[in-house]
């Protein structure tokens, strides 16, 4: 068992947010921020890992349940973040070695720092030690102040006297804790301050006018300690992990035509030589070759697109998968489960929903294509609808290789077209088409001779 526990606090209300939803779980660049925190503390493999929640702890815990090893801890009121603190004593009842505090709005700390951090509180023996950061705008986080060389004690922006808000060294909210004796220490902290709340920061003062040891390791990037309590600082913070997602994928060879306006998720991945052109979003668990090219306005949601795959204009493509050297768009719509394979193209205005498009296939105009499964070398027409949907289930369309369905036509599931059956175009097809046949079901034109100047006489 690791001698190291975390917890994690994230009770607070973020009301500098304005929100119905608990501050920690709006997403920094895709991710939930306590995701971001808990995916890092994860990294240290900790014995424990508690986590503080309170207000809307349902919802919290709700969408925290698929995070494996965590025990939650209510805090109810949210008095403060050493009362936050105390509220997981018994939670670590028993546990020894060294406490790491975690703030779950502060989504940028990196390993190596949290590591850091735990190296040096381990190498010095101190009872406490204190990640701190030199930032151009302290504004809003807690100063360090100093007596010497050494850390004397934390103020609070609204506690904090003239002299001191000058001061550039902040608190990040990121500590390391001998257990041993700290509950007890923690109970000692009074709400004597402007908030009249529990401040955690003031077990520093605390500590030193005992003669205990504090340490503090202060960041090299600032980056790093960015607490997030307002929507603008969670722009910022994005955009910071944005950037970064950017400068890697450009170093791995991805050209980004306006990295500014390219909104790459961490986990997606990209070959090399492929082109993300102005206004792209790619999120969640998406991977996409090398050499395709991803025009404008395109949004990629959790799908595999291959090698020299082309993506026109304004598409929205969502748990699909786009084979090698196939195109698709401008304006098409790919739902879930939709499978374009090699060297198929998907034109304008054309929606896929849980269907396979087969090689070298074409559907290049206006069509709704569902619960379909087309196959090789078939000619979807302009305007071709299935009809999947009778208002009770959803029914398959199979339309065999080498098959034509001419414009404008139906197709009401449950069907099949076979294998090089031609479709006429306008046909409603309600029944299955042998291999090679052709379905026609519009009834024989008449023309009507000069009805036009019959008419306009009138
Ligand atoms: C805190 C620190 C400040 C530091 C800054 C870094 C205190 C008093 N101040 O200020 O020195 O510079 O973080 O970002 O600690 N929380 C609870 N229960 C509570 C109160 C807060 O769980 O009763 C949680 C919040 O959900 C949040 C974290 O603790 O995740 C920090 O609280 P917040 O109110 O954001 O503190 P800051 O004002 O940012
Ligand atoms: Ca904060």
């Amino acid at each position: 068992m690791s001698d190291v526990h975390i917890v994690v606090l994230a009770a607070g209300k973020g009301t500098r947010m304005k929100s119905a939803r608990p501050k920690v779980l709006h997403r920094v660049a895709g991710t939930p921020m306590i995701d971001r925190v808990l995916a890092t503390a994860a990294a240290l493999r900790p014995g424990t890992t508690v986590v503080v929640v309170g207000h809307q702890a349902d919802v919290l815990r709700r969408s925290l349940d698929g995070t494996p090893g965590l025990t939650f801890v209510v805090q109810e009121p949210q008095l403060g973040t050493a009362h936050a603190l105390l509220t997981a004593e018994k939670a670590l009842d028993g546990a020894t070695g060294t406490l790491v505090l975690l703030s779950g709005d502060a989504p940028l700390l990196s390993l190596r720092t949290l590591q850091q951090l735990v190296d040096r509180h381990a190498s010095t023996g101190a009872a406490a030690t204190v990640i701190t950061a030199v930032v151009d705008n302290p504004h809003g986080y807690g100063r360090i102040v100093r007596s010497g060389e050494r850390i004397a004690r934390i103020v609070e922006e609204r506690d904090a006297s003239p002299a001191e808000r000058q001061l550039h060294e902040i608190n990040s909210g990121i500590y390391a804790f001998a257990l041993d004796g700290l509950f007890d220490a923690v109970r000692g902290i009074a709400a004597e301050n402007a908030q009249r709340e529990y401040y955690l920061p003031d077990l520093v003062g605390l500590y030193r006018e005992r003669g205990l040891g504090v340490e503090t390791v202060t960041v090299t990037n600032p980056d790093e300690v960015r607490g997030i309590n307002s929507r603008a600082e969670l722009a910022e913070t994005s955009r910071i992990l944005r950037d970064r997602k950017n400068a890697a994928l450009m170093a791995a060879g991805v050209t980004l035509e306006d990295p500014a306006t390219t909104y790459v998720d961490d986990q997606v991945e990209i070959g090399a030589d492929t082109i993300l052109h102005p206004n792209v979003s790619i999120a969640g668990r998406t991977t996409i070759g090398g050499g395709c090219e991803i025009h404008s306005g395109v949004r990629i949601v959790d799908s595999q697109i291959d090698d020299g795959a082309t993506v026109l204009d304004h598409c929205v493509i969502a748990q699909s998968t786009l084979e090698a050297g196939t195109t698709v768009g401008p304006f098409a719509h790919l739902r879930a489960g939709s499978h374009v394979q090699r060297r198929a193209k998907v034109g304008n205005f054309v929606e896929l929903k849980n269907t396979t498009l087969g090689a070298g296939s074409k559907s290049m105009h206006l069509a709704y294509l569902g619960d379909a499964t087309i196959g090789e070398a078939v000619n979807i027409g302009a305007g071709t609808i299935t009809c999947n949907y009778d208002g009770v289930k959803k029914n398959p369309t199979v339309i065999a290789d080498g098959a034509f369905i001419g414009s404008d036509s139906q197709l009401i599931a449950p069907v099949t077209i076979g294998k090089g059956a031609y479709v006429g175009s306008g046909t409603t097809v309600r029944e299955n088409v042998p291999d090679g046949a052709l379905a026609v079901s519009a009834g024989k034109q008449r023309n009507i001779e000069g009805w036009t100047a019959k008419r306009k006489k009138k």
